[in-house]
C-alpha cells in the first residue's frame, strides 16, 4: 500500500493521509513514513484520537524517547510526555506561560551533546487564531548560501547553552541539577543530515549563546544574520493547528518556533522527544 502524502507546497512539510495511529503500523507502512519524513522533514497526521499510551507507542517507532531536562513540565504518570500548555491544568487553571519558552527559533535539545533526533506534538486544545508552529528548512537555507559563505561557515562552531536561552525568556531559573545536566556544548554551524547526506545550517536564536573564537557581540551578530536568512518566507512552513493533529519534525535539519495567540484561549499539546543517535558533524 502506498502512503498518501500531500506536500504543503512550502519549503518543507507534508500531510500524511488516511492513517489511524491507534492501530499498529506494519513495517512496510512505517518505512514509507520514514521515507516521507526524510524527504519533507515535517509530517502532519490529522484527526488522531490518541491516549497517552498510543501517542508514546507511535513516538517510539522513531527511536528511544528522551525525558526532558525541564522536568517541571513532564507528566508524573508518563515522564516521556512533556506538557506544552498555557494554563495550569492541575490547579488554578490560570495561564502559566509554559509554552512561551518555544516562541524563538530553535532546534530541540541543541544544547545537548547528542541533540534530539525528532519531536512529536499532539494537539489537544488549540486557540482559534495564532499559536501556529513555524518550521524552517535548514538544508534549503544552506543550499541558498553563496559559496564564500558556505566555506566560511564550514569552519565555525556555535556554543549552545540551555541556561542562556532560559534566562533570555525570563522563565523561572533552572535548578542546580538542571544546570549540571545541561552544560554548554559546541556544535558545527554546518551539519550533515545523515539520512540524505545534505548539509544544513545548525544553530538558532533559542539555545545558541555565541560562536567559538568570536566576541559575544560578533557571534551574536552572525547568529542573528543566519537566523534571519534561514527563516525567510521561502524556507518556512507555518502549521495551523487543528485538534487531533500529530506533527513530527526532524531537529537535525529544521528549526521551529511557536507564534503568539490570545492567552485567554487555551493551547495544550502533548510532546514527546526522540533521542538523537549522533553528535552533529
Ligand atoms: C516546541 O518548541 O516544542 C513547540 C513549539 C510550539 O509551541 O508551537
Amino acid at each position: 500500500m502506498a502512503l498518501a502524502v500531500q506536500p504543503s507546497g512550502a519549503a518543507l512539510g507534508a500531510v500524511v493521509e488516511g492513517l489511524d495511529l491507534t492501530k499498529p503500523l506494519s513495517d512496510e507502512i512505517f518505512e514509507e513514513i520514514l521515507a516521507a519524513f526524510h524527504c519533507h522533514h515535517v509530517l502532519c497526521f490529522r484527526d488522531q484520537d490518541l491516549d497517552e499510551e498510543s501517542f508514546i507507542a507511535f513516538s517510539r517507532r522513531f527511536g528511544e524517547l528522551q525525558t526532558h531536562v525541564l522536568s517541571q513540565w513532564l507528566r508524573d504518570d508518563y515522564p516521556e510526555i512533556y506538557i506544552l500548555s498555557n494554563y495550569d491544568m492541575a490547579g488554578s487553571g490560570k495561564p502559566t506561560g509554559g509554552d512561551k519558552v518555544a516562541r524563538v527559533w530553535h532546534s530541540d535539545l541543541s544544547f545537548a551533546e547528542v541533540p534530539a533526533l525528532a519531536t512529536l506534538l499532539y494537539a489537544v486544545e488549540v486557540p482559534s487564531e495564532g499559536g501556529n508552529t513555524e518550521f524552517a528548512n535548514m538544508l534549503a537555507a544552506h543550499d541558498a548560501l553563496d559559496e564564500r559563505s558556505k566555506r566560511r561557515l564550514e569552519k565555525l562552531r556555535a556554543i549552545h547553552d540551555l541556561q542562556t536561552s532560559h534566562n533570555r525568556i525570563k522563565q523561572k531559573p533552572l535548578t542546580e541539577e538542571q544546570i549540571k545536566a545541561a552544560p554548554p556544548v559546541e556544535h558545527p554551524i554546518v551539519r550533515t543530515h545523515t539520512p540524505t547526506g545534505r548539509k544544513g545550517l545548525y544553530m538558532g536564536y533559542g539555545h545558541t549563546k555565541g560562536v567559538v573564537g568570536m566576541s559575544e557581540k560578533e557571534g551574536q551578530v552572525l547568529i542573528d544574520e543566519l537566523v534571519a536568512f534561514s527563516t525567510e518566507p521561502r524556507f518556512v512552513y507555518s502549521h495551523k493547528w487543528c485538534v487531533g493533529d500529530v506533527v513530527l519534525w526532524d531537529n537535525r535539519c529544521t528549526m521551529h518556533r511557536g507564534t503568539p495567540y490570545d492567552d485567554r484561549e487555551r493551547r495544550r499539546m502533548l510532546r514527546t522527544t526522540v533521542k538523537g543517535t549522533e553528535i552533529p558533524a
